[in-house]
């Protein structure tokens, strides 16, 4: 019987590969080149389905491109790369890796915030430049983290793994805004409370970003919002680019207006918007929350683990995309 063409979409770890060859076709892409638009579409040509990351957009024109396609298997909780709905509607499944991520992407968040908090990159760059001299009282004073309030906008998995951390590490008060309210035990488990976004931009001294991008989430935090907040607090986001308004934000870090920030995702990247790459005041990482081996690992595998479920019994595991009718095993195949 004819095995299903996959096509790896980046370079990934070589067991994966090695696991998805055993049950399909399988073409990688060792350069690790990022392939858009006509590439993209010419590499998926005859293949259905994709293992595919943050990097490749799957939208009507390459759908229709690539009519063989049956599902993509993202290797990231976020898929705002997905048309989700020029997807369902060419019934292509999407599917995300939630869950293996959730505490090193925690952890990540956290220690931005810190980063931005206590001036880590300005006071290192301060000292690899031989501008230290002599001990200072105030040298490269920064925001207190523990005892200090912590206002968390996406209340997701990820949301709540930093919010334990905030509440029962360094005892912060934790707020949270999110699209809909926690449950009372969900709220108790993570010792946040439910605050309008407003309230939060205006009592936090921590403001992290944790809540995935979509139409209504873009600029979420602007202008208006950074003038919110206190002069002292910090912003971080490990969301997605686009959430933050970067430009804004660094007119606002610039007149000091806020204190620090620290971004893992930006606007258009892997462009960082000039203004930004330009002061001190920001802590500035490559998209790499959720970069530890274990954890890059484990998302690949799930995402593996959905095309083999999708092709061998009929459904995928973490579908985020309407759901077409239940496939049956291989009926693509000959297609
Ligand atoms: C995710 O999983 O969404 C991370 O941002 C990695 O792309």
């Amino acid at each position: 019987m004819t095995r299903p063409k996959i096509l790896v979409t980046r370079a990934i770890f070589p067991e994966t590969v090695e696991r998805l060859a055993r049950h399909f076709e399988v073409e990688f892409n060792p350069d690790d080149t990022v392939w858009a638009g006509e590439a993209l579409a010419r590499h998926l040509q005859g293949k259905q389905g994709a293992l595919t990351t943050g990097t490749e957009r799957i939208d009507a024109a390459l759908l229709s491109a690539c009519p063989q396609l049956k599902i993509c298997a993202n290797m990231a909780v976020g898929y705002n790369n997905f048309d989700v709905a020029a997807m369902a509607a060419c019934g292509v499944v999407g599917t995300n890796t939630p869950d293996v991520l959730t505490e090193t992407t925690a952890d990540f968040g956290f220690a931005l915030l810190m980063a931005a908090a206590r001036r880590l990159t300005e006071s290192e760059h301060f000292l690899r430049r031989g501008q230290w001299q002599k001990w200072g009282c105030q040298l490269f004073a920064g925001a207190e983290v523990h005892g200090s309030t912590l206002g968390i906008i996406g209340m997701g998995r990820i949301g709540q793994a930093i919010a334990r951390r905030g509440a029962r590490g360094f005892g912060m008060t934790v707020l949270y805004h999110n699209r809909s309210r926690l449950d009372a035990a969900a709220e108790a488990a993570c010792s946040a409370r439910y605050a309008n976004k407003e309230e939060l931009l205006r009592s936090a001294d921590h403001v992290l970003l944790a809540l995935p991008y979509s139409a209504a989430s873009h600029h979420a935090i602007g202008a208006a919002e950074l003038a919110q907040m206190k002069p002292t607090a910090t912003l971080t986001n490990i969301a997605r680019g686009g959430i933050v308004d970067d430009a804004a934000l660094a007119r606002a870090l610039r007149e000091r207006r806020i204190a620090a920030a620290a971004l893992d995702v930006f606007e258009g990247e892997p462009a960082v918007h000039p203004d930004l790459l330009a002061l001190s005041n920001v802590v500035l990482t490559p998209h790499i929350a959720s970069a530890t081996i274990t954890t890059r690992r484990a998302m690949a595998e799930l995402a593996a683990d959905n095309l083999i479920a999708f092709f061998e019994q009929g459904r995928a595991i973490t579908p985020v995309t309407a759901v077409p009718a239940p496939h049956t095993p291989n009926d693509k195949e000959t297609s």
